[in-house]
């Protein structure tokens, strides 16, 4: 996906809000809800998140899965990813985390088969107190979730807490183009500022070989920062 719209030009570590800075009225409420859906609208901001998918296969493609990966999403919303990463961590293990009862159910239901089978593992709760032992995955990913996190730092911290040594961590965030319309996403993704943010705290924190890449997808920038454990 990639619906997120919220208001994300603070700096990181603050928690962002349509409410705040995004388009008010029903579409506004619509925007809205790409940080933590729930309820009706909840439910079409996730049918409208897994329309697009280029932006969780390119993520999917950086990580480099491969068949007996351990691979975590966090914030994995309706779980397009989700099934993208169980189709190539074949005998490995797909787990998610989601504050969201809307994108849980979305999520369950798209990937039934290799939840039933006990592959998948998707799970309400958030990148702050992740339910998993110290070093559990070989690979983690966020896509378009920083932007709505309490604090980015303690949330890299975690995910650094549950990657094994070596393990590869991939986040994506869509960059901002303030000219862009009231509706239009790229108006409040992140700056450049805010992704060399992410990638000093990486840093700070013990990752290594933090690197960006950026991608032009339908008119809109994303950047995806790659980390090592
Ligand atoms: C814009 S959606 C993106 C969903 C999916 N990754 C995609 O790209 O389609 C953002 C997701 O992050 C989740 N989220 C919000 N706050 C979170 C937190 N603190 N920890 C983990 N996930 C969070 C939301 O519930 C939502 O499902």
């Amino acid at each position: 996906m990639s619906g997120e719209a919220t208001g994300s030009n603070q700096s990181v570590g603050e928690p962002s809000s349509v409410t705040r800075h995004g388009p008010a009225g029903v579409l506004g409420r619509l925007f809205g809800q790409f940080g933590r859906p729930s309820g009706l609208l909840g439910h079409l901001a996730g049918v409208l998140m897994a329309r697009s998918t280029a932006d969780d296969q390119w993520v999917v493609e950086l990580l480099d899965v491969q068949p007996d990966d351990r691979v975590l999403e966090v914030g994995f919303g309706p779980g397009v990813a989700v099934t993208l990463l169980a189709e190539r961590a074949r005998v490995g293990f797909v787990a998610g985390v989601d504050p969201s009862e809307v994108m849980l159910r979305q999520a369950v239901r798209r990937n039934r088969a290799a939840v039933r089978a006990g592959r998948v593992e998707l799970r309400l709760g958030t990148v702050s107190a992740l339910p998993y032992p110290d070093a559990h995955f070989t690979k983690a990913c966020a896509i378009h979730s920083l932007y709505f996190w309490p604090s980015v730092e303690a949330g890299l911290r975690e995910l650094h807490r549950v990657l094994a040594p070596g393990g590869l961590l991939a986040l994506a965030v869509r960059m901002q183009r303030p000219q862009a319309g009231r509706f239009d996403p790229s108006r409040y993704g992140f700056t450049d500022e805010q992704v060399a943010a992410v990638v000093a705290t990486l840093s700070l924190i013990g990752f290594r070989d933090v690197s960006t890449q950026r991608k032009a997808f339908r008119g809109e920038t994303l950047a995806a920062i790659l980390a090592r454990r």
